[in-house]
């Protein structure tokens, strides 16, 4: 399967085998990242972010790091001031060669898009609006396959802010690839944004709901999200949704026994801290996954994996 020099705009340009290629190929660099590669000597990672990260900035950079490679580039909030997509293709055009490999997160959605039509080197999105964020869904399914074996056959809530989270909208996308049952939990404000709920719907069984304890004993896997204060129009909204779920550690008697809880993060207070504790919670293998998932991704459009 030919990954070199592609791009990763969106989770929908990929196809299951192509990300199940992905999963197995991640399964390949774990080592690698327990004792470091030399296999991206003298290549280059540019990150350039337009909007806040911790854990995905660091993690692309750590993957980047511990194949040998490195990195360069900016996280200021404040240039998200550009707003205007001429620029960024310009800052793409000059980045280009200072990098093999582009990162970009960007609060306009299409941005990624955009970026990878002037980049000729690989361009990863790592987060573009309230739109999509691929490498996160990837992730996320490489936590659920690891965690449980298998994807198909499983029930699956997203629960939160499934109108203006990314990561619930590229992981619905790739979720519906699969043979799974979709539940979709969330307040009527936050409902999964119509065009993402018309495309899954047409591929798998999707339910919505409004209580976290209609799902509880049924899903395998329950994804929580944080409600996107960042992107409400008014601060009024927000107070209306905020505090909406709140896991904690009782509610999950009624899970199944194998049930994981999965959370992009930052958490603010969706999930308890009692929730760590317990044999559920998986939020933070996720990270060391999305590292390994990240590895992977780099040396395939990089080359070094094939
Ligand atoms: C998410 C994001 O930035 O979309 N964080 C992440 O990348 N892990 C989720 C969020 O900000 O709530």
């Amino acid at each position: 399967m030919e990954f070199a020099g592609r791009d990763v705009v969106s989770i929908k340009d990929f196809s299951r085998e192509e990300i199940d290629y992905v999963l197995e190929k991640t399964d390949s660099v774990e080592p690698l990242a327990k004792k470091s590669s030399h296999a991206l000597d003298g290549k280059i990672m540019a990150t350039l972010f337009f909007e806040p990260s911790t854990r995905t900035k660091l993690s692309f950079e750590s993957a980047m790091y511990r194949y040998g490679g490195d990195c360069l580039g900016f996280a200021e909030p404040k240039a998200a001031s550009v707003q205007k997509g001429e620029n960024l293709a310009d800052t793409v055009r000059v980045v280009e060669s200072y990098a093999d490999v582009l990162v970009i997160r960007h609060p306009l959605e299409g941005a990624a898009r955009l970026a990878a039509e002037f980049a000729s080197v690989p361009v990863i999105n790592a987060g573009t609006g309230a739109e999509e964020h691929p490498t996160q869904a990837m992730l996320d399914l490489y936590t659920i396959r690891r965690e449980l074996g298998k994807i198909d056959g499983l029930n699956v809530a997203l629960a939160g802010d499934l109108r203006y989270g990314r990561t619930v909208h590229s992981l619905a996308y790739a979720l519906s690839l699969y043979d799974i049952n979709l539940y979709l939990v969330s307040p009527t404000l936050l409902r999964m944004r119509k065009e993402v709920l018309e495309e899954v719907s047409g591929r798998i069984k999707v339910q919505e709901f409004e209580e976290l304890s209609k799902v509880l004993s049924k899903v395998d896997v329950l994804y929580m999200t944080r409600i996107q204060k960042e992107r409400f129009g008014s601060l009024e909204d927000y107070e209306k949704v905020r505090g909406s779920y709140r896991l904690i550690a009782s509610d999950l008697s009624q899970a199944k026994p194998e049930m994981i809880v999965m959370h992009p993060l930052p958490r603010v207070d969706e999930i308890e801290y009692t929730v760590d504790n317990t044999r559920h919670s998986k939020y933070f293998k996720q990270v060391w996954y999305g590292l390994l998932v990240r590895m992977s991704l780099i040396g395939l459009v990089l080359g070094a994996l094939s």
